[in-house]
């Protein structure tokens, strides 16, 4: 059908005034759908869920004693922030977080997965803790568990307190490290009567690589790949003494693990030997930080690659590194690399990705659905775990605002659908992922992109901050409700 016919012709051709057709649509919307046929559905107890991080929406950068973080300082770096945007005021969920949590219990999500803002509990990073910002999450954790929606907290999503970058180097030091697991005590001794599963770094893949090695996130820096190496390093450092810590100072039961965007491989051609080259890709893309964690040791091949730029550590630090967790969260988004098998090197070859292959609106978020059936099979197999949460999965859209008011998001839905019937593929045969977060509630600022770039179930207005729940929402409510990817 040509795109010059509009929604008004397309009314009278389906016979329909525009306002039946609207009433119509919000009929189809409100009812759940009809059963899956696929005879399936996802395991009973799958823990369904949404994510947001605190700087990402939270807002109200100076209120109530927070310190700074390096994005408050970053953000201000002319140039950097694509529309120049920053977070200061982002969704202003810090005071709306109560009209936030309705969206959740609107979708019948079970489980929410927010951050907590490290200098809101305490401004310099270490010493003294601010109550009013610890209050904040007592408010957001009590309001969730009212709702029916449990916490799942994570302890780092990227605003490190600007106070330690200024006085140790931020990640670049084992200080630094310390002083999370005191955070985490913190935390875990506070909020872990009510919050029972805590993540304890998002994406060290990225924060790490992006904030010190190409500059592109806080804190800006463009440093040797050896030093790079280094605060990798000091990142799964810091891994460890956070889960430690939950350990000591957790209320009873309390869960931890990472929450890190794996390097994703996959088989580029469904053959025995191509997904044995995955599992050795997905170990080795990942042994910087993901391996060594689970197996509490870096691989030969890791370090010969690495040679006079690998990392300097002691047995105690890998020890520390490999506490055991308790899960492993996933956040997987885009086929970072299909494979084959090679008779050279560590057995793999990652094949180049064409100009052509499709992406959602983010160039980088290439359309994979089999990714998040293949990379948690594997890692279940690589670090023998039995429990796996997609701590985050999402896409973004342009998300157009139509003259009746809506967005139909088809694209994200497509996205989604596709992506959660491979999932469902995975549990069905018994990869133990136990849980989904999907990215994200809502459109929020999305770092280097400002809030050019939406990821949200819900629409934010950023001048008004009318949340509009998005097609895709119906779609992700009736998932829920059906446990099943819908296929
Ligand atoms: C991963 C990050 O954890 C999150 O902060 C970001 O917004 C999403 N990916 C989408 O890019």
């Amino acid at each position: 059908m040509s795109d010059k016919v509009s929604r008004r012709q397309l009314a009278k051709i389906a016979g329909l005034s525009a306002a039946a057709m609207a009433g119509a649509l919000e009929a189809a919307e409100a009812k759940p759908a009809a059963p899956p046929r696929n005879g399936g559905g996802f395991p009973a107890g799958f823990v369904w869920g949404t994510a947001t991080s605190s700087y990402q929406v939270e807002g109200a950068v100076n209120e109530d004693g927070r310190g700074a973080s390096i994005w408050d300082k970053f953000v201000r770096i002319p140039g950097k922030i694509e529309d120049g945007t920053t977070g200061d005021r982002a969704n202003e969920h810090y005071h709306r977080y109560k009209e936030d949590i309705a969206l959740i219990k609107e979708l019948g999500c079970r489980a929410y997965r927010f951050s907590v803002a490290w200098p809101r509990v305490f401004p310099d990073g270490d010493g003294k803790p601010n109550p009013k910002g610890l209050d904040f999450y007592n408010r957001l954790v009590d309001e969730l568990l009212k709702n029916g929606i449990e916490p799942w907290l994570t302890l780092y999503h990227w605003d490190l307190p600007q106070s330690l970058e200024d006085r140790f180097g931020g990640w670049r030091s084992t200080e630094t490290c310390k002083i999370f697991g005191d955070y985490a005590a913190y935390v875990a001794e506070h909020l872990t009567d009510r919050v029972k599963n805590v993540f304890t770094l998002n994406e060290s893949g990225r924060f790490v690589y992006f904030g010190y090695g190409i500059g592109i996130d806080a804190p800006g820096l463009t440093l040797p790949q050896a030093e790079v190496n280094q605060i990798r390093h000091n990142s799964a450092l810091a891994h460890g003494f956070a889960v430690q810590a939950v350990r000591a100072h957790g209320g009873r039961g309390t869960r931890v693990g990472p929450a890190e965007n794996i390097d994703a491989c996959a088989p580029a051609i469904d053959t025995p030997e191509n997904v044995r080259a995955a599992e050795i890709a997905l170990r080795e893309m990942n042994a910087g930080y993901l391996n060594v964690i689970m197996t509490g040791g870096y691989t030969d091949a890791f370090l010969k690659y690495a040679g006079p730029n690998a990392p300097k550590f002691t047995d105690a630090e890998l020890k520390i590194i490999s506490s055991p967790v308790d899960f492993l969260g996933l956040n997987i988004y885009a086929p970072q690399n299909y494979v084959v098998a090679s008779d050279q090197g560590a057995g793999f070859m990652p094949l180049p990705i064409p100009k052509s292959f499709p992406h959602m609106n983010s160039d980088w978020l290439r359309v994979g659905p089999e990714t998040i059936y293949w990379v948690p099979k594997l890692a279940a197999k690589i670090w023998k775990t039995d429990a796996i949460y997609i701590s985050e999965n999402g896409a973004s859209g342009d998300d157009m605002v139509r003259p009746d008011g809506r967005i139909y998001d088809t694209d994200r839905i497509m996205y989604l659908r596709n992506y959660l019937a491979q999932l469902q593929r995975a549990t069905s045969e018994g990869v133990p992922v136990r849980g989904y977060f999907l990215w994200s509630l809502m459109d929020n600022f999305e770092w280097v992109y400002g809030l050019n770039k939406r990821f949200g179930l819900y629409h934010v207005n950023f001048d008004t901050q009318v949340r509009t729940p998005k097609l895709s929402a119906s779609f992700y409510r009736n998932v829920i409700a059906n446990n099943a990817a819908g296929v």
